[in-house]
Parts: structure tokens; C-alpha cells; sequence
């Protein structure tokens, strides 16, 4: 390992940061205006159903995983509106759904997923004027993939110094743990994990397909975001 890189790693260490998580605001500003149903694709352990339960009507929460699920239903325990499953959406319909679908997301999960089929049942159970939200993972190949992965490596640490910055007096602690335990006793990724195979220009060709008008973005963290909205009202 270089020095560089062994640097960077004992940074990334000493301030971790959850790279899904950072997201959420990203998501709750891009919510669509009518808040009816919303389903999130790979809940994981549920911090995005839980945020997303203040804004809804209904959340439907699915996960392969019974650990997630269970982790889930720990979190949104006392939600009312949360419903927390393992359905894949080829499985569902709108009008069976409690409300109509408004927002589908996934943040972390659709490199889990065949894309060109979650795309077409995406844009087939939205409502008009609903949105899908997607934070990703993709394969670097081109210069720009890489330069993107180049900003992510040196960022990353900055970002988890701010998000694990002590509280001004009087104020909170921005994230992270108040004393980090040794790597070696840190829990390794919480969830189930796999390596994306879809590069960013074939995930943008997909959505040229099934979703026309879809935005998406390369973003630190080593993520891309993709935004839709359902033509119609
Ligand atoms: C990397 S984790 C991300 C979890 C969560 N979204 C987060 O941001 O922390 C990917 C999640 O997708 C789930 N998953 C994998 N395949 C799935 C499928 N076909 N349908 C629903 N969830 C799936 C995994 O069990 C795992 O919890």
C-alpha cells in the first residue's frame, strides 16, 4: 500500500460517515408535491422509511433480507402507516397498493436489482406526476467515472471530519459516534452488499429506455443520484 493510501485509509477510519445516509436529504427535497404512497426498494434498516413515514400517508418498506426486515420494523416500530415486506415490484400493482404510489426510492439497492426490469415497473406503478429517487453504485470506465472516484477518495475523509466534528459550545455533534471505537470493533457494512456490474453510461441508457427525461448525476461518496418524474398529473 502507498502512503497515500495508507493515509487515507487510517482517516477514513478514524471519521467514518454512512455514505446511504448522507443522502436522505437529498431525497426529502426531491419529494413529489402529493405525498399518498411510497415505496423504498431495500430498506435496509429503516432510517429512510422511518423519515419518509412523517411525509406519507403509507410507506411500504421491502427487503430480501429477514435481518433488514427485522431491523426495519424495529425502527419504524409504532408507525402506524409502515408496512415492511419482502415483495419485489414486478409483484405488485398500484390499485392493490393502500394509496396510490407517489415516490419509489432506493438508495444502495439497485445494483441488487436487474435494472432495465426495475426501471419499467418503476415507471409502470408510479402515479403522474410520481418520482423515483435512486442513489447508486456503478462501475467506473470512462475519464469522467474516474475523475468522479479521484473527488470521492479525497473528499471522503474531509466529509467524515465535518460529520464527526465535536459540537460547538452549546450545540450538537453533527453525527458519528462520541468516541470511535478501534476498526478492528467496528461493526463491517450492517447490510447485505454486492460489487455494481453497471457502468454509469449503462445505467443512463437504461433510463433513456424506460424512463426518458431522467436526470442523473455522478456525487461524492462514490454514488451517483438518478431523479424521474412521471410525466402527467
Ligand atoms: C447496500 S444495502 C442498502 C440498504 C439501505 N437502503 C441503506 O441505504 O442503508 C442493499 C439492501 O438491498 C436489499 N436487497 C437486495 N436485493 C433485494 C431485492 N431484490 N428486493 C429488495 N431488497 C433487496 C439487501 O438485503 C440490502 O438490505
Amino acid at each position: 500500500m502507498t502512503p497515500f493510501a495508507r493515509t487515507m485509509r487510517r482517516l477514513n477510519d478514524r471519521f467514518p460517515w454512512s455514505h446511504n445516509d448522507h443522502f436522505h436529504p437529498w431525497i426529502v427535497a426531491g419529494l413529489p408535491a402529493r405525498r399518498r404512497g411510497a415505496i423504498e426498494v431495500g430498506c435496509g434498516q429503516g432510517a429512510l422509511l422511518a423519515r419518509l413515514a412523517g411525509e406519507f400517508r403509507h410507506v411500504h418498506g421491502t427487503d430480501t433480507s429477514a435481518a433488514m426486515r427485522a431491523d426495519s420494523r424495529r425502527r419504524c416500530a409504532g408507525l402506524g402507516n409502515v408496512t415492511i415486506d419482502a415483495a419485489q415490484l414486478r409483484d405488485l400493482e398500484p390499485d392493490t397498493e393502500p394509496e396510490p404510489i407517489d415516490l419509489i426510492t432506493m438508495v444502495a439497492a439497485l445494483h441488487h436489482l436487474d435494472v432495465e426490469e426495475t426501471f419499467a415497473e418503476a415507471a409502470r406503478l408510479l402515479s403522474p406526476g410520481g418520482r423515483l429517487l435512486v442513489v447508486g453504485l456503478a462501475l467506473s470506465a470512462t475519464p469522467r467515472d474516474f475523475l468522479w472516484e479521484g473527488i470521492s477518495v479525497v473528499t471522503n475523509p474531509l466529509i467524515g471530519m465535518m460529520k464527526n466534528a465535536p459540537p460547538r459550545r452549546g450545540g450538537e455533534r453533527v453525527g458519528g459516534p462520541d468516541v470511535d471505537p478501534p476498526p478492528s470493533e467496528r461493526p463491517r457494512d450492517p447490510f447485505p452488499v454486492t460489487d455494481p456490474t453497471m457502468t454509469f453510461d449503462e445505467i443512463a441508457e437504461a433510463a433513456r429506455r424506460h424512463l426518458p427525461g431522467a436526470r442523473l448525476r455522478h456525487r461524492v461518496g462514490f454514488r451517483y443520484t438518478l431523479e424521474w418524474t412521471k410525466p402527467g398529473r
